[in-house]
């Protein structure tokens, strides 16, 4: 059972930061606090932790930004970021480098709640209110379901720890090495083929498909299209299939990050005094 809300809050998203807490009136303050902890307890709970990450105290200790999701008498899920110092070590280098993003700290939605959508608008809320995109923040230790989330609303399907990388998908040599370099405005020049992050899931899953679609008993459902161009083998017209959707995904996530960009730089624009 959740703490009750004061008569102040509306339901819909707030943001509370500690100067937001300090400048309640004291009995809303109590309120607020109760709640606060009571569903930075149901998140701690949820992701197994032994202490809450999130609670009315440390909020007022640091200058984290906290979104809540309001019901009608109670809060129906969290999300809080704030700045890090992280050293993250990139994939293709041995060095380690600094870098400071806005990072998810912690993110809960009521159990009866989750899988409606609440933690999405909570997500878009933030981004939107902090001028930043998912692909563009820090995340500490996310959990399975957290991942999954990522994966389904933003196409963020590869991570090493505290740093989200898109997903590559490797590609074939091109050329020769004697050409040197791939120039990209001539389109001339030598590329190293490499194995891409789907490489397994293309081997394990595409080609033992292919097995299976080979043998005498098996139907073909797949719709090859009818252009001169369209491919015709199940491994190339699946992979191709594949490499679309990442191309396109990462089309649509450069999309959304604009559009994010955007309605911040307005939003700025009409309320200049706002954070
Ligand atoms: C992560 C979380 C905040 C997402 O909120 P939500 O309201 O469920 O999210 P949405 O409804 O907007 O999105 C649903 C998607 O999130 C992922 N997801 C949510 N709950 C999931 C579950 N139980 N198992 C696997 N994936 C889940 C899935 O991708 C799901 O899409 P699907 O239903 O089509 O599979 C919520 O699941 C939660 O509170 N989890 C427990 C706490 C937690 O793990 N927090 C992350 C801290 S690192």
């Amino acid at each position: 059972m959740q703490a009750p809300l004061p008569r102040s809050m509306r339901p819909g998203i707030v943001v509370v930061t500690r100067d937001t807490l300090r400048a309640l009136a004291p009995a809303d303050a109590q309120l607020v606090r109760k709640a606060i902890d009571s569903i930075g307890e149901l998140s701690a709970k949820a992701q197994g932790l032994s202490k809450p990450i999130t609670s009315h105290a440390q909020m007022l200790a640091c200058d984290n930004r906290l979104y809540l999701s309001v019901g009608k008498d109670s809060l129906r899920g969290l999300l809080r970021v704030g700045g890090r110092q992280l050293f993250v070590h990139r994939k293709q280098s041995s060095e380690y480098v600094q870098t400071s993003p806005l990072c998810v700290l912690d993110f809960f939605v009521c159990t009866a709640l989750q899988r409606g959508g609440e933690g999405r608008a909570l997500f878009d809320f933030m981004c939107q209110r902090e001028g930043t995109c998912a692909a563009a923040l820090g995340y500490d230790r996310p959990s399975h379901k957290f991942l999954a989330f990522l994966r389904k609303h933003f196409d963020l399907a590869s991570f090493i720890p505290q740093l989200n990388h898109f997903v590559v998908l490797g590609c074939k040599e091109r050329g020769h090495k004697s050409q040197g370099p791939l120039v990209h405005a001539t389109g001339k020049g030598w590329v190293k083929g490499h194995k891409g992050q789907y490489y397994d899931a293309l081997h394990r899953i595409i080609f033992n498909f292919a097995k299976e679609v080979g043998s005498p008993s098996a139907v073909d459902r797949t719709d090859y299209g009818t252009a001169s161009g369209s491919a015709r083998g199940f491994v190339q017209h699946h992979s191709q299939q594949l490499s679309r959707a990442a191309v396109c995904g990462d089309a649509q996530n450069i999309n959304n990050a604009a559009r994010i960009m955007r309605v911040a730089h307005s939003n700025k624009q009409k309320a200049p005094g706002l954070k």
